[in-house]
C-alpha cells in the first residue's frame, strides 16, 4: 500500500468548491483533547454533546465516527490531556484514524495543525505519517476473501515547509519498513524459507540503495560458519547467510554500525523438540533478521550519518534424520567449540557465527536483535525487550533510542558469576547453562563471548514484543515490526561510544 501525503493550508471544505483534492476526501480525522472536551470545547464540525452521548471521552487512541458535511465521515480522535500530548500521541492518533476509517480510501486530518506549539512540527508530522501506515496494516496475503484496510492516502492539513514535507515522507518510509518486518514475521515458515528470505533481501537491496551479498551452503562452509551449519543439519532446506551494507553520503562516514539479526525461519526445537503449543508462533523466530532487513529498506529515506552493515544467519531448526545430536560439538567461525546440550538453544549458535563475522568488520558498535529466550518473557512480560550489553554508554544510546520511539526495552545484567554455567567437560563451552534460572542472562553471556573485546555491543532479546498475542494501539495480532524504529533512530543519532 502506498500512502501519499500532502500539505495544504486549509481543510478542504467539500462544499462543491472546484478544488479536486477537496472533492475526493472521504473521511476527515480531527483530534480532541480530553480536557477541552470536558469544557465543551471541540473543533468544528464536531459537537461535544454528540461525542459525550456516544461515550467518547477523548482518551488517547479512542475514536468516534460520525457523518459529516458533504457526505464525508468525520472521525473524532482522542488525544488525552493537552498537557500530556507528546509526539507518540500523534503516532497513536493517526493509527487510530486509519483503523476507524478502514473502509474509506482518501483521508485528511487536522492533527498536525492542532498540535501544541511546544512539540517539534516535523517530529509530529513524521509520527502522523508513521501512524497512519502502521494503523492501516493487515496481513491479508493468504485470505481468499480479504478485508483489507482501504486507506490509500492521507492529506495532512496545515502550515509547513520543506522540513515538514520531508518529515512526512520519512515517516511514511519508516512506517512501510515496520510493515515489511511484520509481513516477514507473519509469513509461514514453510514459504519464507532461508532461500526465499535471501531472495527477498536481494530484491529489497536492488530497490533500496543498499547491497546484499548472499552466502549459499558452499560459501557458508568456506566461511566456517559451524554454528549455522550445525543448526541447519536437521533440515531439508539449505541455509543462507546474508550480508547487507549501506553507505552514507559523506565519503568519510562518522562511524560504522553492525546490525545482527537472528533468522530462524522456523524453530521446531530440533531433536530437543518443542511441544505443539510452544511451537506455535515459531515462524516468527526470524523477527530479528526481519527488523534488520526492514531497517535497511528505510536507510535511503532516513539517511543516517553512519555506514551500516547487516549480518543475517538464516536457517530453520528441524529434527531431520541427520540433525545435530545432543552432545555434538560445533566449531564456530571464531574457532570456539560448543557442546550442544539442547538443540532448542539454536539462536545463540547461529548468532555466534554472525557476531564473529560482524566483529571481523571492526565496526564502532554492534547491536543484535533476537527472539532468543522464553525466559526473557518470564522476566519482562510479552511487551518489553531485554537489553544487555558490554558498554554502559552504548547501552544508554540504545535505551534512549527505544524510549524515544516508544518501543519498550529494559536493562538486564550480564552477571560474571553465571559465566561458569557455560563451562563444558569436552568443549570450550556448552550452549545452555547448568542451572534453571536466569535463562535470558545466560544466553546473553553466551553471545558476549563472540563479541571482540573492546567493541561496544548491545543485545536485545525481543522474544516478547516481536509478536503480539493481542492487538495494540498501532499493531494487529502477530508480527509487530518491533525494533525497526529503534534501530533507525539509533543510527540517526549515533555517537561513537
Ligand atoms: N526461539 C526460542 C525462544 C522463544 C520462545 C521466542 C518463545 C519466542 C517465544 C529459542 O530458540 C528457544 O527455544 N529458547 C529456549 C532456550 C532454552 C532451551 C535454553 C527457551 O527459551 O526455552
Ligand atoms: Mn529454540
Ligand atoms: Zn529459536
Amino acid at each position: 500500500m502506498s500512502i501519499h501525503l500532502d500539505l495544504s493550508r486549509t481543510l478542504p471544505t467539500g462544499d462543491g468548491s472546484p478544488d479536486e483534492e477537496a472533492a475526493s476526501i472521504d473521511a476527515v480525522g480531527i483530534g480532541v483533547f480530553a480536557d477541552r472536551l470536558e469544557a465543551g470545547d471541540v473543533p468544528e464540525p464536531l459537537d461535544h454533546r454528540f461525542l459525550e452521548g456516544q461515550g467518547f471521552t477523548g482518551e488517547p487512541g479512542q475514536t468516534c465516527v460520525a457523518p459529516g458535511p458533504a457526505g464525508r465521515v468525520v472521525v473524532a480522535i482522542g488525544l488525552g490531556a493537552e498537557s500530556d500530548a507528546a509526539v507518540a500521541t500523534y503516532r497513536k492518533a493517526a493509527a487510530a484514524l486509519a483503523r476507524a476509517a478502514a473502509r474509506q480510501t482518501r483521508l485528511a486530518t487536522t492533527l498536525l495543525d492542532g498540535a501544541p506549539e511546544a512539540l517539534d512540527r516535523a517530529a509530529v508530522a513524521q509520527a502522523i505519517a508513521e501512524g497512519v501506515v502502521l494503523g492501516a496494516y493487515r496481513y491479508t496475503e493468504l485470505k481468499s476473501d480479504p478485508e483489507p484496510n482501504r486507506v490509500e492516502s492521507l492529506l495532512v492539513v496545515g502550515k509547513g515547509g520543506k522540513r515538514v514535507q520531508a518529515a512526512l515522507e520519512r515517516g511514511r518510509a519508516i512506517g512501510e519498513a515496520v510493515c515489511l518486518a511484520r509481513d516477514l514475521v507473519n509469513q509461514p515458515g514453510g514459504s519464507l524459507t532461508p532461500t526465499a528470505f535471501a531472495v527477498r533481501a536481494e530484491e529489497l537491496a536492488a530497490a533500496g540503495g543498499f547491497t546484499a551479498e548472499v552466502l549459499d551452503r558452499d560459501a557458508i562452509e568456506d566461511n566456517k560458519l559451524g554454528g549455522l551449519l550445525g543448526v541447519n543439519r536437521g533440515s531439508d532446506e539449505e541455509p543462507r547467510f546474508v550480508k547487507l551494507a549501506w553507505e552514507p553520503d559523506d565519503r568519510r562516514p562518522r562511524a560504522t554500525v553492525a546490525l545482527v539479526g537472528k533468522g530462524i525461519t522456523f524453530d521446531s526445537g530440533g531433536l530437543s523438540l518443542k511441544t505443539t503449543d510452544s511451537m506455535v508462533g515459531m515462524k516468527g523466530d526470524m523477527a530479528g533478521a526481519a527488523a534488520v532487513l526492514a531497517t535497511f529498506s528505510a536507510l535511503d529515506a532516513v539517511r543516517p550519518p553512519v555506514r551500516v552493515l547487516g549480518f543475517l544467519p538464516l536457517t530453520d531448526n528441524m529434527p531431520g534424520g541427520d540433525a545435530t545430536r545432543v552432545g555434538d560439538v560445533l566449531r564456530i567461525r571464531n574457532g570456539a567449540t560448543v557442546e550442544v546440550l539442547n538443540t532448542d538453544a539454536e539462536g545463540r549458535l547461529v548468532l555466534a557465527d554472525a557476531l564473529s563475522l560482524a566483529g571481523e568488520a571492526e565496526p564502532d558498535a554492534i547491536v543484535d536483535l533476537a527472539t532468543l529466550t522464553g525466559a526473557c518473557m518470564v522476566a519482562l512480560g510479552t511487551g518489553i525487550a531485554g537489553l544487555m550489553g558490554n558498554h554502559e554508554g552504548f547501552a544508554g544510546q540504545v535505551r534512549a533510542a527505544a524510549d524515544a520511539e516508544g518501543e519498550p526495552v529494559w536493562p538486564l545484567p550480564l552477571p560474571g558469576e553465571l559465566r561458569s554455567q557455560l563451562d563444558s567437560e569436552v568443549a570450550d563451552m556448552k550452549n545452555v547453562g547448568s542451572g534453571r534460572w536466569g535463562g535470558a542472562l545466560v544466553a546473553g553471556l553466551f553471545l558476549e563471548r563472540f563479541v571482540p573485546e573492546g567493541t561496544p555491543w548491545v543485545h536485545l532479546d525481543i522474544a516478547g514484543p516481536a509478536d503480539a498475542s493481542e492487538a495494540t494501539s498501532d499493531s494487529p495480532k502477530g508480527g509487530t515490526g518491533f525494533g525497526v524504529r529503534t534501530l533507525l533512530r539509533l543510527l540517526s543519532d549515533f555517537r561513537t561510544p
